[in-house]
């Protein structure tokens, strides 16, 4: 696992977008051979998709051969309402690069059959062969995606009851009131993730201090989930300055 401890929020963002960029640019991307990025949402991303965007403006990088695949969605949120993670992802990000719609993947988290949802989701991650570079965030709780405490390492995409603890941090961007943080999510797995080429994970915050502890010092487990990047050959935690408190 490498380590990269940087000052605050916006070195982090600046260094995971340019991070992306180069691999991008190396890859070389075309049509047929497309680069695979699996995205997050949440605060913690929204300072590298800032600079993703910028550089994309500054003529540096393009998202034309990019295929994109999102970590996970809410269950039962409709996709326009403003914390759908598909709202999300358009109106920070998508929007404002030149990606075509059909290389966008979201999982639908009111498909009428969500474990078929997620089968297919899979399966399409597959029809690539592999994303090549998974960004992540975490949660305070260490989970990765919405692979909340007690998830199988080994875990495929599926839907996810979240823990009171994880709609009580994401009842933020629900005005403050929990009981409009949906109950369910789609999400990746914790072996989705570890398929990846590579997997860079985002730390901010002296919330996170106790997660990121458990990824770096604590022993592989599925209470942590963000632990298992401990498998990965290739992981990069990109990290601020507060949320290394606990190293
Ligand atoms: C949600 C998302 C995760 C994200 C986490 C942390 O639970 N499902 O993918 O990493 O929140 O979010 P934030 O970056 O806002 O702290």
């Amino acid at each position: 696992m490498r380590l990269i401890p940087l000052k605050d929020t916006a070195q982090v963002g600046k260094w995971a977008a340019r991070h992306i960029v180069q691999r991008i640019n190396a890859f070389q991307p075309t049509a047929d051979r497309p680069f695979v990025l699996g995205l997050p949402t949440g605060g913690t991303p929204l300072e590298a998709y800032k600079h993703l965007i910028a550089m994309h403006k500054a003529g540096e990088v393009s998202f034309k051969h990019v295929v994109t695949f999102n970590m996970d969605e809410y269950v039962g949120l409709p996709q326009e309402h403003p914390e759908s993670y598909h709202t999300f992802m358009y109106s920070n990000f998508f929007n404002h690069v030149d990606i075509p719609s059909e290389n966008i993947n979201l999982l639908n988290g009111n498909a009428p059959d969500v474990d078929e949802e997620c089968r297919q989701y899979e399966a399409k991650i597959k029809s690539y062969g592999k994303v090549h570079l998974f960004m992540g965030g975490v949660g305070v709780d260490g989970h990765i995606a919405f692979n909340e405490p007690a998830s199988s390492l080994a875990s495929r995409t599926r839907i996810k009851t979240l823990t009171e603890e994880t709609r009580v941090a994401n009842s933020r961007f629900f005005g403050g009131d929990v009981s409009q943080v949906p109950k369910y999510a789609l999400t990746v797995g914790v072996g989705t993730l570890l398929d990846a080429e590579e997997v860079m994970i985002l730390v901010t915050g002296r919330g996170k201090a106790q997660a990121l502890e458990a990824a770096v010092e604590g022993c592989v487990n599925h209470m942590w989930t963000i632990s298992c990047l401990q498998l990965h050959a290739k992981s990069i935690v990109v990290c601020d300055e507060p949320s290394t408190m606990e190293l």
